[in-house]
């Protein structure tokens, strides 16, 4: 049977519009994963434990009252406890001066009880974030963030002894919907040492090809469109929008912002950098804000924290 060219045109539109109608996105449940995960560090210590070897130990150290920090800190402790993990916080005021925080952290390093220190970034303004970092017995350096880590990580062919927690965490969701990072194309938004950087890093030792972009990069949507995968910690909210994403990218959301909102009873809701429901609309799989990324750092952070134990016996 010959059918007009007009009505096979339309037959197609049909479908092409049926394949949009039924493209359904995936809410990749942070929450959910980092909670099996922390379940399963938590028989991995009961074991540990029953084995006879001591109860693994995180010490945390913040300097200043920035609230955020304070609100993660408290979370981290929380997370060691349930995990059955031992944790000893340090809080210092925001004018100690280095040589103090520097003397601390030389006292945890030949602390047998303690098998990782994290010093919860940023710092004030102050201090010397590097030598401080430095500092951090590379063995107990369960944030990953000690230069000759990050060095490793930027190496081929080497190994750092932890990743960081964000990044990883980052890392681990993706591969719950890609579980082959090869060849793909990964934009990441954002170069901060903490997230941006070592995300990026991570991403090309797993063979993908990456783009970083930062507050210079020229046409940010006409980049953003080309990437299979995207990452965005930048701290603007809701800055990405559902029109700058390629149909069917995955997205990984690290931002979370406080945006007024009268209709909650705090006053505020918590949002991502990207415009969360219209990427629900073109994506194939995007992060919550929250429960996302940020259940994944505190998992990671056990993890790290349990290997660096079973290293030091
Ligand atoms: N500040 C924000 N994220 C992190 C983190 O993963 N580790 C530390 N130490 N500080 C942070």
């Amino acid at each position: 049977m010959i059918i007009p060219i007009k009505k096979q045109l339309s037959f197609l539109i049909i479908i092409i519009t049926e394949e949009r109608e039924y493209m359904t996105v995936q809410i990749i449940d942070g929450k959910t994963i980092a909670e099996a995960l922390r379940a399963e560090i938590k028989t991995q210590v009961e074991e540990r434990i029953a084995k006879g070897f001591p109860q693994p130990g995180l010490a945390t150290i913040l300097v200043g009252e920035d609230p955020a920090s304070q609100v993660y800190v408290r979370s981290k402790h929380r997370a060691c406890e349930e995990a059955g993990m031992q944790s000893l916080g340090y809080n210092l005021p925001a004018d100690t001066p280095q040589e103090k925080i520097g003397d601390l952290i030389k006292e945890l390093n030949q602390d047998k009880k303690i098998h990782g220190i994290l010093v919860q970034l940023p710092l004030p303004k102050n201090l010397d974030e590097e030598e401080i970092l430095n500092t951090v017995a590379l063995e107990k350096d369960v944030d990953g963030f000690h230069p000759i880590n990050i060095g490793r990580l930027a190496q081929k062919g080497r190994e750092p002894l932890a990743i960081p927690c964000t990044p990883a965490g980052v890392i681990y969701l993706l591969k719950t919907v890609l579980p082959s990072l090869e060849g793909k194309h990964a934009v990441v938004l954002g170069r901060s040492n903490i997230v941006g950087m070592p995300v990026s890093l991570l991403l090309v030792r797993e063979n993908a090809t990456v783009t970083i972009c930062h507050s210079k990069t020229v046409d940010l949507p006409a980049v953003v469109r080309e990437a299979n995968i995207l990452v965005v910690a930048i701290g603007k909210p809701e800055m990405v929008r559902g029109d700058w994403l390629k149909p069917g990218a995955v997205v990984i959301d690290v931002g979370v912002n406080r945006v007024e909102d009268p209709s909650r009873d705090r006053g505020y809701r918590l949002v991502g950098d990207v415009a969360f429901e219209e990427a629900c609309e073109v994506a194939s799989a995007v992060t919550p804000v929250p429960g996302g990324v940020g259940p994944m750092t505190i998992a990671m952070l056990l993890r790290n924290t349990l290997t660096a134990a079973e290293r030091l016996g």
